[in-house]
């Protein structure tokens, strides 16, 4: 059977004992197959019992055991040590927490703040008693295509890989998080929901135009699930139930409008069109630098040749929205 002696190097934070985080280092001859989580109970039975981690379902349902790789969050219960040992072409893999979340010993990390912040958005189908019979003896319908648009987010399992890795939850601490907006929308788009599009709001006020759409949450799921999917829905959601004056929807629109004008991205007008006449003194300095390298196109941009099949198909893609 295919084996390699693999080095890990594990993060150890005792904070009774340690100012500060350090790394030790173990040998175990891993066997294909062996997972992650199965060399961490090697090196907790055989070299140090103190080595402490989580860890419950070993059938990636929990979400509990989510730790770094070599940089990357996995589940290290559906994680096999050679196919790392393959990936990173490394004999040596360094295991850590996960980030964005304090660390409370070794890999064991403190999800409280993060799932505090899905608990504020109230992640619960409140029933539409117009969907929803109020006897339990009658059905609730919900047609394939209804389910097929949230289907997937309730595949997340709350290991907050997702969580660790987002730039907007990193910055912005009223910023709800990815698996938190993920599972807002989840609900939003639930026809069973009394709220239903109304739930986006709830994300506006959580700062959900902030996330910057670098699908890192996405990347990262075990699962498959696309936190950001559902961001980006939630978004369009909200400018349907009217929150239209704000920079996001206001760059929205900007966006399209650009597009509907010429084919091309008027990178004068849209900050402009964003956040008003302030972005001029906001952007100035910028502008100059970028006039002096002639990088600054005219804001009076020339359509495109194909222009006319584009606006037809934008108007075409707005009928099937
Ligand atoms: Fe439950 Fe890994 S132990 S997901």
């Amino acid at each position: 059977m295919e084996s390699k002696t693999v080095k890990f190097r594990v993060f150890r934070f005792n904070p009774e004992k340690d100012s500060k985080g350090y790394f030790q280092e173990f040998t175990v001859d891993a066997v294909k197959g062996m997972t992650l989580l199965e060399a961490l109970f090697v090196i907790k039975d055989r070299f140090d019992p103190t080595l402490s981690f989580r860890a419950y379902c070993r059938s990636a349902i929990c979400g509990s055991c989510a730790v770094r790789v070599n940089g990357h969050p996995k589940l290290a219960c559906k994680t096999q040590v050679l196919n790392e040992v393959k990936r990173f072409q490394t004999d040596t893999l360094t295991i850590e927490p996960i980030e964005n979340q304090p660390i409370i010993r070794d890999l064991i990390v403190d999800w409280n703040p993060a799932i505090d912040k899905m608990k504020a958005l109230n992640p619960y189908l409140i029933p539409d008693r117009n969907v929803v019979p109020e006897s339990p003896n009658e059905e609730s319908r919900v047609s394939p295509e209804q389910f097929h648009e949230f289907d997937s987010f309730t595949d997340c399992i709350l290991c907050t890989a997702c969580y660790s890795v987002c730039t907007a939850a990193t910055l912005d601490e009223n910023y709800a998080g990815p698996f938190e907006l993920g599972k807002l929308f989840r609900f939003a788009a639930d026809p069973r929901d009394a709220l239903k599009g109304e739930r986006s709001k709830i994300g506006y006020a959580y700062n959900m135009w902030n996330c910057v759409r670098c699908e890192r949450c996405a990347d990262v799921c075990p699962k498959g699930v696309s936190p950001v999917t559902g961001v980006m829905k939630l978004r369009g959601m909200s400018i349907s139930v009217g929150l239209r004056n704000n920079p996001g929807a206001r760059h929205v629109f900007a966006f399209y409008k650009s597009l509907m004008d010429s084919g091309l991205l008027n990178e004068v007008l849209l900050p402009i069109r964003t956040k008003g006449i302030k972005a001029i003194f906001e952007q100035l300095p910028l502008g100059i630098k970028l006039m002096l390298k002639g990088k600054v196109h005219s804001p009076f941009q020339k359509p495109i040749k194909e222009h006319e099949s584009l606006v037809k198909v934008m108007k075409a893609s707005l009928e099937v929205e």
